[in-house]
């Protein structure tokens, strides 16, 4: 059973899995009686396919429990996102659920709805420099770029193989709080072969700065994989692996290439699972992705408003990892998982998370 992506395709509500999900959550707190309490979602934008799933797993969740529920997307301005959230709090809604677009933009907005007793939730992006943050649901995100490194030493077998290859990096956007932590994970596994002189980065772009990916944005790594190839690949030279954080920025540095005259891609990396990505998977574009069940963070925010407005302590499984520069934040933390060819079908079309003939 797939209710995301047939929500996503059809936009109708109400599927059964995520009944069951939300009356899990509900019965597994002894409440989820939202009784008309009300939840503002704030998401980032549309133009990425998880973002659309985050917001109707959840606005579904939230509904199924009893809520009344806002949903608002700023398509990547983080001006806007901050008066969606001022419209919300205006509206007096008792949780807040957000996916910050600018991580340090939201201090103001924050104090606003702490003053009004408003809870928040930082939903997959940590929000920074703010007390005024509750708890924080979002996936293991050191991991999301161990998965991503350890892929590329796997298939080039850098611990046998001499090298050198060239190897690329693309990293998020720097307003995003888990863009270090995606590269930080990756960066771990893959500097040592770096050092060693295994992965030569042609270009010598390595720090996080000259990396990253305005909003990340597929045609924005486009341009940058682009100038890559005219400036420093011009001598016949191949690039032979790209660190890549996201199936959009992925596909952008697939056309960037193709466009260059590659028919063999090198190892390209990804993450989320988008359908375009593991279609490019299946066709040998695009090496690997990381899936991440957005399914099991909608499940465990709901889980944790509950509770929380319940007057409980929701459950949280870190209470270190996540400092945000005023404190750490109380975390409860997925697990990613790495998605080549080899088990894209069982784990994400047998999951039932992207539906067989999505993928056709
Ligand atoms: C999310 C990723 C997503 C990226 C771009 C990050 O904050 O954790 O899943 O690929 O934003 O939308």
């Amino acid at each position: 059973m797939n209710v995301n992506r047939r929500h996503l395709m059809t936009g109708t509500i109400g599927a059964a899995a995520v009944a069951m999900v939300a009356s899990a959550c509900a019965s597994e707190d002894g409440g989820g009686d939202g009784s008309g309490k009300k939840v503002g979602i704030a998401m980032p934008t549309k133009t990425s396919e998880r973002w659309i799933l985050d917001g109707n797993n959840l606005k579904e969740s939230f509904e199924e429990a009893g809520y009344e529920v806002t949903l608002q997307y700023s398509n990547d301005v983080a001006a806007d996102q901050v008066s969606a959230i001022e419209t919300m709090v205006g509206q007096n809604v008792n949780v807040l659920v957000i996916a910050a677009i600018d991580n340090k933009s939201l201090s103001g907005v924050l104090a606003q709805a702490k003053g009004q007793d408003i809870t928040v939730i930082a939903y997959d992006r940590l929000i920074l420099d703010t007390p005024d943050v509750d708890y924080y649901a979002s996936f293991d995100n050191t991991k999301v770029g161990t998965l991503q490194g350890t892929y590329i030493v796997e298939a080039l077998d850098l611990a046998n193989a001499a090298g050198p290859f060239n190897i690329e990096l693309f990293a998020g956007a720097l307003t995003d709080n888990n863009t270090k932590y995606f590269f930080d994970g990756a960066w771990a596994v893959l500097e040592p072969y770096v050092t060693e002189g295994k992965l030569v980065v042609k270009s010598g772009q390595t720090t996080l700065e000259q990396i990253a990916t305005e909003n990340w944005d597929g045609a924005v790594a486009q341009e940058r994989m682009d100038n890559i190839l005219s400036n420093f690949y011009n001598d016949g030279s191949k690039v032979d692996v790209v660190l890549a954080p996201y199936d959009g920025i992925s596909r952008g540095i697939v056309a960037s290439l193709q466009g260059a005259g590659y028919t063999t891609m090198p190892v390209i990396t990804g993450q989320d699972a988008e359908v375009e990505s593991v279609k490019y998977i299946i066709e040998g574009l695009q090496s690997m992705t990381v899936y991440k069940d957005t399914r099991e963070l909608a499940a465990t925010t709901v889980d944790m408003v509950v509770a929380v407005l319940d007057g409980k302590e929701p459950e949280v499984n870190d209470t270190e990892t996540y400092d945000n520069g005023n404190k750490v934040v109380p975390a409860y933390l997925l697990e990613p998982v790495s998605v080549d060819v080899n088990n894209y079908q069982e784990v994400v079309v047998d999951s039932g998370y992207i539906e067989a003939e999505e993928l056709a």
